[in-house]
């Protein structure tokens, strides 16, 4: 049929609370390794992953004696005994295969036992001998050995390098010229939830109960890897704490919970790591470094815009940060260049962190706005309206609907900002220098094809519809839910949803942004081809399945959200402690389904954005290859404390219906884009101390501020 037709919004844009909220605040939501004793599992044996001691080398020998004369050990799995897998071309995903170590952490060996406890002693007295070899884990040392090169593409599909313009001719025009080196750490996703999973083997279907964002993702890619029909594979997530990218792919523990499985038929394993483990085999956000160089008029407008990137990646797997792709499309320039290089290292493989790409490059982009706000003696407001595009400058299409400049000023409005002194250091309030910073924020607006819904008819007008997208939080469950009631024309309370199961029909990942657009069309088209199937008043038991066709008018359009983000950071002028006393964001990102879900996710965007600004830090020793940060008291994710009270964000009233046929785009990654630059242009408005090096910490402060 043809693709799906707008609809009309009732349910939509009502903040409805969540469905799942009262099952989760009493303890009655089962997560991934509790799953089992709902069905009368009783005697569910615990896996423990030992980890490489080593940064590079070869598994010589799992001595494994001690651990399986420890009560309760029931198997010791390693490279020669683990069960094996008939694709092994993902190094980070074939573990237990042979004896090659590729970083520090990386799976050697698997303990089973018939306790948590005696499954992590055991996991203890495993001796793993290992012939070390010589490894690099340093970005500049991998630099100095010439090891930086250009992938073939940058995450996400995008290109390496892009350019257009004359660029020689833009420089040469420059009177005012901004060129900065920006950096930013490692970061590393830390959803409550560590990694998890439950999984059993009768012999022909393995079922996982998994902590992730996306079932049928993961079925898709553990079914080739164990060398089983998809069918024979059913992943299940009904409630998941938290992923921010992290689980948006199998990773590593997936693998190990199948094989454990696979190597006990007919009994449940529960596989659950560590706080410690989630640093080295989740993905993390690589280190990045961002030479941005801004060419402009006197008056701030750009004549040319360049950004370089260099961000590091594993030896065993090719993950490429798209940290310079903003650039290509934020403001009009007559001319702008993006290079993206990378060097490989011997650590844990890198990945999806919320808005990979966009936060780091933005992160870079928009402090070097602020310096050229600065060296021209604009208000950074009005710099960005001077740079406002007519169309997308990356592709030449017309913008689906840019309100960047309605961002800024209604963000302005609402923050304060009107009468803002231009000079640094011009606010004291007792010990504290007070400054306050804007930063804009910007995300593609994404959609994956291939979504499948079911909508079926029950008794007393009743629908149930189901479809296998995961709700990690992010309030799906009750988005989905409104969508539905609209595309059906009936209340919220009429429709019963079933998601998080890979027997409900096909659903992409929850990731990119792009989990309620996706799945929330692919609802949308079923409800209609069922109402065009069996009418207005059906009787009960019929059902339709459709599967999306492309809905965004992306070959028209260039679809984009935009937000502004607003700071006040003080900093102590005695300790260099920084501060962020107000975050404000406005942001376009189409209707909003759901007004109170939103919010959390812009909020919760917001705090992350904070979090890089201010805290978190992955440090990693080059000598052994791992992160020594990684824990939550070293690695520091901002907890209540640290969270201004005066935090708020809001949104446009607007409705994108080139995006989707209720009008929304995505909300879950913007929240991050932006916020660490306003908050380090808000530092240097405090102290004059200019932050380019994430996270800003006392230590960047306290030499620029004392006396
Ligand atoms: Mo998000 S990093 O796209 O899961």
């Amino acid at each position: 049929m043809s693709t799906a037709e707008p609809i009309t919004p009732r349910a939509v844009g009502a903040g409805h609370a969540r469905v799942d909220g009262p099952l989760k605040v009493t303890g009655h939501a089962l997560y991934a390794v509790e799953h089992g004793s709902d069905e009368g599992v009783t005697d569910p044996l615990t896996a423990w992953v030992v980890g490489a001691p080593v940064a590079r080398g070869r598994v010589v020998r799992v001595d494994a004696a001690e651990a399986l004369a420890h009560a309760g050990v029931v198997a010791v799995l390693d490279h020669e005994t683990a069960p094996r897998l008939t694709e092994t071309g993902d190094a980070e995903l074939a573990i237990l295969q042979d004896d090659r170590v590729h970083f520090r952490g990386q799976v050697v060996a698997l303990v089973l036992a018939e306790t948590s406890e005696a499954a992590r002693e055991g996991a203890r007295l495993v001796r793993v001998h290992v012939a070390e070899e010589a490894h690099v884990a340093d970005l500049d040392e991998g630099v100095d050995a010439g090891e930086a090169y250009a992938p073939e593409q940058a995450n996400a599909g995008h290109e390496t390098d892009w350019a257009d313009g004359d660029l020689e001719a833009a420089r040469g025009a420059a009177s005012v010229v901004v060129d900065q080196t920006y950096a930013t750490p490692h970061e590393h996703n830390n959803p409550m939830e560590p990694h998890a999973a439950a999984a059993h083997w009768d012999g022909e279907r393995l079922t996982l109960w998994d902590s992730t964002q996306g079932v049928h993702p993961v079925a898709g890619t553990l079914a080739p890897l164990l060398g089983l029909d998809q069918e024979r594979v059913r992943v299940r997530a009904p409630y998941v704490g938290g992923g921010f990218g992290s689980k948006g792919l199998p990773h590593p523990p997936e693998v190990a919970a199948a094989l454990a499985a696979l190597s006990q038929p007919g009994r449940w394993v529960r596989l659950a790591i560590t706080r410690q483990q989630v640093f080295s085999l989740t993905g993390y956000r690589t280190q990045t470094r961002s030479r941005v160089r801004l060419s402009a008029e006197p008056d701030g407008r750009l004549l040319a815009v360049e950004h370089d990137a260099l961000s590091q990646t594993s030896r065993a797997k090719e993950f490429v940060e798209q940290t310079a792709t903003a650039a290509r499309m934020m403001y009009a320039a007559p001319a702008r260049r993006t290079t993206h290089r990378v060097v490989p290292l011997d650590v844990a493989v890198p990945s999806w962190m919320r808005a990979p790409g966009e936060m780091p490059g933005m992160f870079a982009h928009e402090v070097a706005m602020d310096e050229l706000a600065v060296a021209c003696g604009v208000d950074p407001v009005d710099l960005r309206v001077r740079n406002e595009p007519d169309r997308d400058p990356e592709t030449g299409k017309p913008w689906n609907d840019r309100r960047l400049v309605e961002c800024l000023q209604r963000g302005a409005e609402r923050f304060g900002w009107a009468g803002r002194p231009a000079e640094p250091r011009a606010t004291v309030d007792g010990d504290w220098l007070v400054g306050t910073g804007v930063a804009a924020a910007t995300y593609p607006t994404l959609w994956n094809p291939d979504n499948a819904a079911r909508i079926e008819s029950r008794a007393g007008g009743r629908y149930a519809v189901g479809i296998g997208a995961v709700d990690i939080g992010t309030g799906a469950r009750t988005v989905l839910r409104q969508v539905a009631a609209d595309a059906l024309g009936v209340d919220v309370e009429a429709v019963d949803l079933a998601l998080g199961d890979t027997s409900l029909p096909m659903a992409t990942v929850a990731g990119g942004s792009a989990g309620t657009a996706s799945w929330g069309t692919a609802i949308v088209q079923a409800a209609q081809q069922f109402r065009a199937d069996h009418g207005p008043d059906p009787a009960p038991g019929l059902h339709t399945v459709s599967t999306t066709e492309g809905y965004p008018d992306t070959e028209g359009h260039a679809l984009h959200s935009f937000g502004a983000v607003f700071a006040e950071v003080r900093v102590d002028r005695w300790t260099g402690e920084p501060r962020c006393t107000r975050l404000h964001g406005t942001y376009s990102v189409g209707r909003v389904v759901n007004p109170v879900l939103a919010r959390s996710q812009l909020h919760g965007g917001l705090v992350m954005g904070l979090s890089a600004a201010l805290h978190e830090d992955g440090v990693r020793d080059p000598r052994f290859g791992h992160t020594v940060t990684q824990d939550l008291a070293t690695y520091h994710v901002a907890a209540h404390a640290d969270v201004p009270p005066d935090l708020s964000a809001e949104w446009l009233e607007e409705s994108d219906l080139l995006a989707t046929p209720f009008g929304g785009r995505g909300v879950g990654e913007i929240g991050i884009v932006g916020t660490a630059a306003a908050i380090a242009n808000a530092a240097w408005h405090a102290t004059g101390v200019r932050v380019r090096d994430l996270p800003a910490t006392p230590a960047t402060f306290v030499g620029g501020v004392r006396g």
